[in-house]
């Protein structure tokens, strides 16, 4: 059994937009999945999600299996135990969301207190080991977060979302608004924990170098729909999917000058998720749309071991062999003609 088994979900808020739409998505513990794709397409709104942490009157349908267990039907009461337990999230921009007024120890202990129903000094000494875990010196406790800078305090945030041992932890945009150096030892950290607890992890960005870098899978989510999903470096090196590729050709490549000089730009703006386009969403910007892809939304596909893709020109390879079908790939159409996808991608990179 999936640690993390996402069937179906979709997500519309009430004002009618369609933020998440029909996901799929499996986890297994000690693997690492990527999130990308542009501001807007449903990265948070699918972490929140999971974790029933959305507005209310939000409609949410489908399944997400934790342990097999359906969070989405849980009475409240193990909800709560699940969010910090089960699965827990560093939220985009969380480090701004530490309370200014408690010492770091007390906020790390709150959690530890409330659900571990852990003594005062149990809390204190877990703290003490949460922090040195994320390279802060146990005594940090004592400290305010003003005395703390960005990068510390989003240590203390991922401290924080361990503090209950869960099994699952998802972290959205846990590096953006940290300089360089700050956010490579964030991300390294956060390989290690996953590594040495045998977490799973799904880490959202928009940035698909960070996530190939960091993760074994890579999801890539266009107007609430995962569009292309497979190996992480293959998504991000030799991407199927014509938004997965115009993703990852805007990020320009290490040992690769020449994409240093061809950013390749998408034109127009992603969708309104309450004024969707008819059938596929991405053939108002596609550069290589058919005739037919406003009247056809595609379903994931196989496209390639282990890989899939949501686009009619997308199926295997000719020198790729049998796909590995996965269950939500079953029953979809079989691969159309690879060879004019081949003719249609586009020349760079
Ligand atoms: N509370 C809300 N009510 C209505 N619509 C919302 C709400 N929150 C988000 N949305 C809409 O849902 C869509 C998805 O938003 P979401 O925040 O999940 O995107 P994202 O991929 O995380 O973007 P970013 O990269 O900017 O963080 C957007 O169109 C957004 O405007
Ligand atoms: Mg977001």
């Amino acid at each position: 059994m999936s640690l993390l088994d996402v069937r179906n979900l979709t997500v519309t808020y009430p004002g009618g937009a369609a933020a998440v739409r029909g996901v799929d998505l499996r986890l297994d513990a000690g693997r690492k999945l990527g999130l990308a794709g542009e501001s807007g397409c449903g990265k948070s709104t699918l972490a929140l999600a999971l974790l029933r942490l959305l507005p209310s009157g939000t409609r949410v349908t489908g399944e997400v299996l934790l342990d097999g267990e359906d969070v989405l039907t849980m009475k409240w009461g193990r909800v709560r135990a699940v969010r910090w337990a089960g699965a827990s999230v560093v939220f985009q921009g969380a480090m701004h969301s530490l309370n200014a007024v408690h010492r770091i120890g007390d906020q790390i202990a709150e959690p530890i207190l409330l659900h571990r129903k852990a003594t005062p000094a149990g809390a204190k000494k877990k703290t003490g080991e949460l922090l040195e875990q994320v390279g802060l010196p146990a005594a940090r406790a004592d400290a305010y977060p003003h005395e703390l800078s960005g990068g510390q305090r989003q240590r203390v945030m991922i401290a924080m979302a361990l503090a209950c041992d869960p099994r699952l932890i998802i972290a959205d945009e846990p590096t953006t608004a940290l300089d360089v150096m700050i956010q490579a030892q964030i991300l390294r950290l956060i390989e290690q924990l996953v590594a040495d607890q045998d977490l799973g992890l799904i880490m959202i960005s928009h940035d698909l170098a960070v996530l190939a870098d960091t993760c074994d899978r890579l999801a890539v989510m266009y107007a609430g729909r995962v569009v292309e999903e497979g190996p992480a470096r293959q998504v991000y090196e030799d991407a199927r999917h014509p938004y997965a590729r115009a993703l990852s050709a805007a990020f320009p490549r290490i040992g690769d000058p020449a994409s240093r000089f061809a950013p390749q730009g998408l034109a127009g703006d992603p969708p309104d998720p309450a004024a969707l386009p008819s059938g596929c969403t991405f053939h108002p910007r596609c550069p290589v749309a058919l005739e037919t892809c406003p009247e056809e939304d595609p379903a994931l596909r196989a496209a390639g071991p282990e890989r899939r893709a949501a686009c009619v020109l997308v199926g295997p390879r000719p020198d790729e062999g049998p796909s590995a079908e996965t269950p939500a790939a079953q029953g979809d159409r079989p691969a159309e003609d690879p060879e004019a996808l081949e003719e249609a991608r586009p020349s760079t990179p």
